[in-house]
């Protein structure tokens, strides 16, 4: 990042603007990059140095960076029809109604209902609170217990960071809640043992789960949350049959499985939910991020008939279901939503991912002969791969040595903006993006390598 000038947008930044997920000294040292523009998969800073976005900007931005004229269109209209109000209180408007009709059409069958908010962690730390709620309504009050995995990501709420297992993000904040637990981390590639199949360590996955309910009591256990492909954790694909012994774990034990689809969620795995493409049978689905491709803050959470049953005794009660946000249903980003998914569906957003995704997934993997890469898995139009020291013995280099942020280091230079978790780089792009994009997008790729290659190797 170049030299900070005085009273540049940068200084100001630093001067007034507090950022998340960021080292905040080094920010207060180096500033901002401050982006100004975007156009398809491609952001432009100030200086007007292009970057291919390989993140979709935080997985979110399906149809890249500058809003068709017909969500923009939506959004001014709504602003001038209704700018606001709210769902509180049998209140309604029409976008909103539209929206959650909208959801269910394209949702598994089992889904019946939506609540909305603004965020994933919104509608994930609802999913935690509806968890209890309905506990409470079939009389099982004690079932408080959340289980989440290991690097799983759910939001940075209370309850939803809580429920990820990323102890960076509970350090000093005095989380998690004491009701959360965390199980293994499904991440074949680092983890099995010499000679395990994919099977046999899921297996062994869905056993550490079942030790887990039986040793705190499967009277006292809720739920269970998993993102169908595990995004901040490193883009980690389900090992084969994961899914299915977890589930029949989950059902023995009488544990409500929470789909975090906010990630997955609207063609990101290649159909419209992680649910369908690893055939998931949750009790509750969240939903974000590329809901509205990101134009507006909104977020659903999408619920099965027994939890809406029990949600409706409880709410006769007490008075009232005593849970919202001002914002819940907005009706900008309703009509933004709605727009967005009925774009999805002109354009057959689903069937290009079926035909770039693979041709995305192949040119990743071409990257595994890079002597820094030891594994590349993905599906859909996401993909993650692995730096190693050794390949063999699939030995990482030690952290402190910090590769992954020297290749995010090179990318940046190269133009291209990667999303890195630890030392796995994680590839996955708007979901609009072309054969011609992903090409350019593995040659920027290609380079950061080879430059990251020579640093490390020097040392
Ligand atoms: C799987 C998953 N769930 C929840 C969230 C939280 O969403 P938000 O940042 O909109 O609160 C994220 C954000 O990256 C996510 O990846």
């Amino acid at each position: 990042m170049s030299a900070v000038l005085p009273n540049s947008p940068a200084a100001r930044d630093i001067a007034y603007h507090i950022h998340p997920q960021t080292n905040l000294a080094l920010h207060r040292e180096e500033g901002p990059l401050v982006i100004t523009h975007g156009k398809g998969c491609r952001i432009f800073d100030e200086s007007g140095q292009d970057y291919i976005e390989a993140a979709a900007g935080l997985w979110c931005a399906s149809l890249g960076f500058d809003a068709p004229e017909r969500l923009a269109r939506a959004a001014y209209d709504q602003m001038r029809t209704l700018a606001y109000y709210h769902t509180y209180r049998q209140r309604a408007h029409p976008k909103a109604i539209d929206l959650a009709e909208k959801l269910i059409s394209i949702a598994p069958a089992h889904m019946s209902k939506v609540i909305f908010q603004c965020s994933g962690s919104e509608a994930n730390d609802t999913a935690v609170k509806l968890v209890w709620y309905y506990h409470h309504a079939i009389g099982k009050p004690e079932k408080k217990k959340i289980i989440g995995r290991r690097n799983g990501y759910h939001g940075n709420t209370v309850a939803a960071v809580s429920v990820s297992g990323k102890p960076d993000m509970h350090a000093d904040f005095g989380l998690p809640l004491p009701m959360m637990r965390h199980t293994e981390f499904p991440h074949y590639y680092r983890h099995h043992r010499d000679g395990e199949t994919e099977e046999q360590f899921s297996t062994r996955m869905a056993e550490a789960l079942e030790r887990l309910i039986v040793e705190e009591g499967p009277e006292t256990v809720g739920a269970f949350f998993a993102e169908p492909v595990m995004g901040a954790g490193g883009a980690i694909v389900p090992p084969r049959t994961y899914f299915e012994k977890v589930q029949a774990v989950l059902r023995r034990h009488e544990v409500l499985f929470v789909a975090d689809e906010v990630i997955c969620g609207f063609g990101r795995t290649g159909n419209w939910w992680g649910s369908q493409t690893f055939d998931l049978k949750p009790d509750m689905m969240s939903s974000a991020k590329a809901l509205s491709a990101a134009f507006q803050p909104i977020s659903a959470l999408l619920v099965g008939e027994h939890i809406y049953e029990a949600m409706v005794s409880e709410s006769e009660k007490h008075g009232a279901f005593a849970h919202g946000y001002t914002h819940s249903g907005h009706p900008v980003a309703a009509a933004v939503a709605l727009e967005t998914i009925r774009l999805y569906e002109e354009m057959d957003l689903i069937g290009h991912v079926g035909r770039v995704g693979p041709y995305l997934n192949a040119r990743v993997t071409e990257l595994a002969e890079h002597p820094l890469i030891g594994d590349v898995r993905g599906v859909g139009m996401v993909c993650g791969m692995e730096i190693v020291e050794d390949k063999a013995a699939r030995r990482p280099y030690p952290a402190e040595r910090k590769v992954g942020g020297i290749v995010d280091r090179h990318a940046k230079r190269h133009g291209l903006i990667l999303r890195v978790v630890g030392d796995r780089l994680v590839f996955s792009p708007p979901l609009i993006i072309d054969e011609a994009e992903v090409d350019e997008m593995i040659r920027r790729t290609r380079l950061a390598l080879d430059d990251a290659w020579r640093e490390v190797s020097r040392k």
